[in-house]
């Protein structure tokens, strides 16, 4: 695997691949690899001829400087990791590399960046957007794969790559989970076994919804009847629970009307923050 730190040797190597015809697949990460990461480097690779992953833990897109403090860097490992399952090409950036100057642009995708994770995390998916438009520019590959674990990130990069004409492709690939159902995560490494276990019922949660709502119950009820499985657990903090429409991500009062209701859930277990969704059908 051919790993760059540089922006300039990185982009002449891909130039050569793109002009002898080869089509790039490229699969942004912030590192902490784990099966989820591992499973969309996998489809990318069966999908081009090229596949670059990128490890960056951008700063802009954190509000909470402790959760950027405390993110799990584990460089060596994903190195590891990525060379076993046969990935082509790394670019892990440092700071400086990505930001040569302090960013002034700001991103605002109105209805899409007002609800969930944009209430809670003023500011992050400016960041997001910011950093991968720089990505995009950087790898210019024919496809982009994102978990679909983080919706929401999915729907607003779809919105900023019509938006701004980037010539990509994007894809969403389905959240891998842990036998338990567990999300994967690269915030797991945090949790202990204990809280591990108690971080299920944000899963469980999704699927007791999601049957309710398939049995004709109203999302109200559907949402007090979760509030309240959350507050049995002391050591877990519901942040918000959503059922939305997939493509807007408009908060929906019925289910019946809906074109593809997603629902999703975030919560803290402990300190540390974690998200997961499920389609109704
Ligand atoms: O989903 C992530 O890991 C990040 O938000 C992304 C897309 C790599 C941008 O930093």
């Amino acid at each position: 695997m051919q790993i760059f730190r540089e922006i300039h040797p990185f982009r002449a190597f891909l130039l050569e691949k793109r002009l002898s015809g080869q089509s790039i697949g490229f699969v942004p990460t912030m590192g902490a690899l784990h099966r989820g990461h591992l499973q969309i480097v996998r489809t990318s690779l069966n999908e081009n001829q090229v596949t670059v992953c990128s490890i960056f833990v951008n700063p802009t897109q954190f509000n909470n400087p402790q959760d950027l403090l405390k993110y799990p860097r584990t460089l060596e490992a994903d190195v590891a990791a990525l060379e076993k399952e046969g990935c082509d090409v790394l670019f892990c950036p440092d700071v400086e590399v990505m930001y040569k100057q302090e960013s002034l642009i700001r991103f605002d995708f109105g209805p899409l960046d007002k609800v969930m994770e944009g209430t809670f995390r003023p500011g992050h998916f400016s960041g997001v957007a910011l950093v991968v438009s720089k990505l995009l520019h950087i790898v210019e590959p024919a496809v982009a794969y994102f978990g679909q674990k983080d919706w929401q990130q999915f729907a607003i990069i779809r919105q900023l790559v019509n938006d701004l004409n980037f010539n990509v492709e994007l894809k969403s690939i389905p959240t891998v989970r842990e036998e338990s159902g567990l999300a994967m995560s690269s915030r797991n490494m945090r949790l202990t076994p204990a809280q591990r276990q108690k971080a299920l019922l944000l899963f469980t949660s999704l699927n007791e919804a999601k049957q309710l709502l398939l049995n004709g119950s109203e999302i109200q009820k559907v949402k007090e009847r979760i509030s309240s499985l959350f507050k049995n657990e002391p050591e877990l903090k519901l942040e918000y629970f959503e059922i939305v429409n997939s493509e807007n991500l408009k908060p929906l009062e019925c289910v019946e009307d809906a074109v593809n209701p997603i629902l999703c859930v975030a919560a803290f277990v402990g300190e540390v923050r974690l998200i997961d969704n499920l389609f109704l059908y």
